[in-house]
């Protein structure tokens, strides 16, 4: 279930919202402390309007109006663990048809030990449904909410848990695919009513919460850092849902790569690798595909037989997008950047017996790699491009900063400009290249091939290009 917070700071705001809500949401949960006076009419008139189940829930505390919900027969309350046990068993014992959810809040950290105590304390208050949130410092902290909730559902014991934060986000997707009875998701962008809410629009139509629900779907996702605006998230899930497959695919914002991968070993089924990780995952995989070995950098991790196996697809993604547009035997190339795309694109240039340059800020990075694929670099400072095709792997041109490039537009002249970076779609580059009759590939090609080809490498199918495209 979907549940949408009501966060307007007045009734007629959120009987608007309750309205607009109860379209996507299966309950909704009417916060009374963002709402500025309330008072016990106002709430009767709340619920008077409702079209959907709803939850009572005041961070303020005031059991007055909590008591006043459960005479106007609310369908749930939500009483927080602080206002006392005494307090919350007389308000179980007196709570007719309304059933109650007793919730614990850590601002500050998840802690096992802790949860866990709390866990039994609420358990003996024998309330309808446990509610536990805590705050996520690290993406391994899901872990022990994940562990509580299967806890839970051993014992026959309804649950909400979930871990709060950015690095908790995937709480929100896999607690309720897990068996939580709810997550909470927001109306909108910028209506959350804590830290890290996804839509609920999001949460039903790209991760399918519902559908998947005690599925036990495969886990997939992506790990770098930062993840928050890739578009992987809706490649992946939209193609697992047109291939009928019963796999999900969420965003892991890690700060530590080797305790992650040590962590979520037995959870994962396959991985996208982004910045800043392509390089170091190679030392944490049990085998490695020897084109990703070359390379030095892996972007895809799939699950055999318990085993972790690195491949690396950016580099076909890479070349199928330039072979789009022109052959590369004997062409010329330039790439700007020495990084773990460049490393990609590099070696299949080389590969298919294209002449390369390999230029870098940092020169030293560009004569190792250089060396490695025996061609020749140098630094940025271009005065004159005589090339057929010149690709950029920097990050220079990338959103926000989307009015810088790299190159003097009058250097862009007679040649293919491909620029790996796909947001935005049409960079600086790639504009001055277009303007000077220069033929362009957008980045969006080289990513949405590297994404089915890693589609191909975790579920042996195939999907339709142009229907990805037309997603991203
Ligand atoms: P990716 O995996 O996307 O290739 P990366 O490995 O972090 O990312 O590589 C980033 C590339 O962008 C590097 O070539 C980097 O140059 P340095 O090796 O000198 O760091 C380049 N880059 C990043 N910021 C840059 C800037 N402000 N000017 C020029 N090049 C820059």
């Amino acid at each position: 279930m979907i549940c949408v917070p009501i966060t307007a700071s007045d009734v007629n705001g959120a009987i608007k919202e309750m309205k607009e809500a109860s379209k996507i949401a299966d309950i909704l949960e009417l916060r009374l402390d963002f709402i500025r006076n309330i008072s016990e009419n106002d709430l009767g008139r709340l619920l008077s309007k409702k079209k959907k189940k709803i939850i009572i829930t005041d961070r303020k505390k005031r059991l007055s109006l909590l008591k006043k919900a459960i005479e106007l027969k609310a369908d749930f309350i939500d009483l927080d663990i602080l206002v006392g046990e005494k307090k919350i068993r007389e308000i179980i014992n007196n709570k007719n048809k309304t059933k109650v959810i007793v919730s614990y809040h850590n601002f500050k950290k998840t802690d096992r030990r802790e949860i866990s105590l709390v866990f039994e304390k609420i358990k003996k208050l024998k309330p309808d449904v446990i509610k536990i949130a805590t705050f996520s410092n690290s993406v391994i902290d899901n872990l022990i909410i994940f562990d509580l909730i299967k806890k839970a559902k051993k014992q026959n014991k309804k649950i909400i848990g979930l871990c709060m934060g950015e690095k908790g986000e995937i709480s929100r997707i896999l607690s309720v695919i897990y068996g939580a009875e709810l997550t909470f998701g927001s109306l909108r962008e910028g209506k959350e009513s804590a830290p890290g809410q996804i839509t609920a629009k999001i949460l039903k139509n790209v991760y399918r919460v519902n559908k998947l629900r005690n599925e036990n779907p495969g886990v997939y996702g992506l790990v770098g850092n930062p993840v928050k605006h890739s578009k992987g998230v809706i490649i992946h899930n939209k193609a697992f849902e047109k291939l009928k497959l019963k796999n999900i695919y969420v965003n892991f914002l890690v700060d530590d790569l080797k305790s992650f991968i040590k962590a979520f070993k037995g959870i994962i089924k396959g991985l996208s690798i982004t910045i800043p990780f392509k390089r170091e995952a190679i030392s944490y995989l049990d085998k490695v595909d020897p084109i990703a070995r070359r390379v030095g950098a892996v972007n895809t991790v799939v699950k055999k037989g318990g085993k972790l196996i690195g491949y690396n697809t950016d580099c076909v993604g890479a070349i199928q997008a330039i072979e789009d547009k022109i052959k590369i035997k004997g062409q010329d190339f330039v790439i700007l950047g020495a990084g773990g795309a460049a490393r990609a694109i590099a070696y299949g240039i080389k590969q298919k017996d294209g002449n390369l340059i390999i230029l870098n800020r940092t020169i030293k990075k560009a004569e190792k790699l250089a060396k490695g694929l025996k061609c020749a670099f140098g630094g940025l400072e271009l005065s004159y491009l005589n090339v057929d095709c010149l690709v950029n792997t920097t990050s220079i041109g990338m959103f926000p900063k989307v009015n810088e490039s790299l190159v003097n537009k009058k250097l862009l002249k007679n040649m293919v400009v491909f620029d790996a970076i796909y947001n935005p779609g049409m960079t600086k580059l790639l504009k001055d290249a277009k303007s000077n009759g220069c033929k362009v590939i957008f980045g969006i090609e080289m990513f949405v091939n590297q994404a089915l080809e890693q589609l191909k490498l975790w579920t042996g199918k195939k999907i339709n290009k142009n229907y990805i495209k037309g997603l991203v």
